[in-house]
């Protein structure tokens, strides 16, 4: 620890990050493979990355369309900003491997069915562990955090991935910002009193199975 840091805010989200690599153990080589062999396929990795373009663009929706309050703050709109920014990137890099435009079509995705069906499974399963009690602040607050651990865990993989072919697309940018989302979104449920340990594993249990059903359709679709 310096000497000048201030006591770490963050402990629980430091555990929480540990227990997910864990937890999350043995989807890893799965999804490594996958990823390997969508690098090696100009054409299918364009699907996969428009894909994750489509998903960007559902997260950057679904924020404006849950926080449109007038108290929408300043984090909020940059949170809702540098998705949508992600959901361009995805879609450039995605372009630029197919060397066509592309549209959030199924024959330009892959899986696309599982992949909406990945985001909206999700929302239900943050909104039952919630309860009734919930406010929308918590549940924008809970899903964002949730869907971060995966984004990080997944562009992390990925990032490697790419860096192991020499592939020239680097995620380091959207790298940093879903990792300040994440930290963001623990920060504010911790601030609000909000963090409730057994509700957010609750949910984060549920996202690995969702994520585990998509991956089985992505590998089939790859
Ligand atoms: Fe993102
Ligand atoms: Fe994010």
């Amino acid at each position: 620890m310096l000497e000048h840091a201030e006591p770490a805010p963050l402990s629980w989200l430091d555990g929480a990050l540990a227990r997910f690599a864990s937890d999350n153990n043995d989807l890893a080589p799965r999804t490594r493979a996958l990823l390997e062999s969508l690098i090696a396929e100009p054409k299918r990795h364009a699907r996969m990355i428009n894909t994750l373009s489509l998903l960007e663009h559902m997260g950057s929706h679904k924020i404006m369309a849950t926080q449109h309050s007038a108290a929408i703050d300043q984090a909020t709109l940059k949170h809702v900003a540098e998705e949508a920014h992600h959901a361009f990137f995805m879609k450039r890099q995605a372009e630029k491997a197919a060397g066509r435009p592309l549209e959030y079509v199924a024959g330009d995705l892959l899986a696309p069915s599982s992949a909406r069906m990945y985001f909206q499974r999700l929302e239900g399963a943050t909104v039952r562990a919630l309860g009734s009690r919930r406010s929308a602040r918590a549940a924008y607050l809970y899903m964002s955090m949730i869907v971060e651990f995966r984004a990080l865990w997944f562009y992390g993989l990925y990032e490697q991935a790419l860096k192991r072919a020499r592939h020239a697309m680097s995620l380091k940018r959207v790298l940093g910002e879903e990792q300040a989302h994440l930290g963001e979104m623990a920060e504010r449920l911790e601030a609000g009193n909000e963090l409730d340990d057994v509700r957010a594993w609750e949910v984060l249990a549920a996202e690995r199975k969702l994520f585990s059903r998509l991956l089985g359709a992505l590998e089939g679709a790859a």
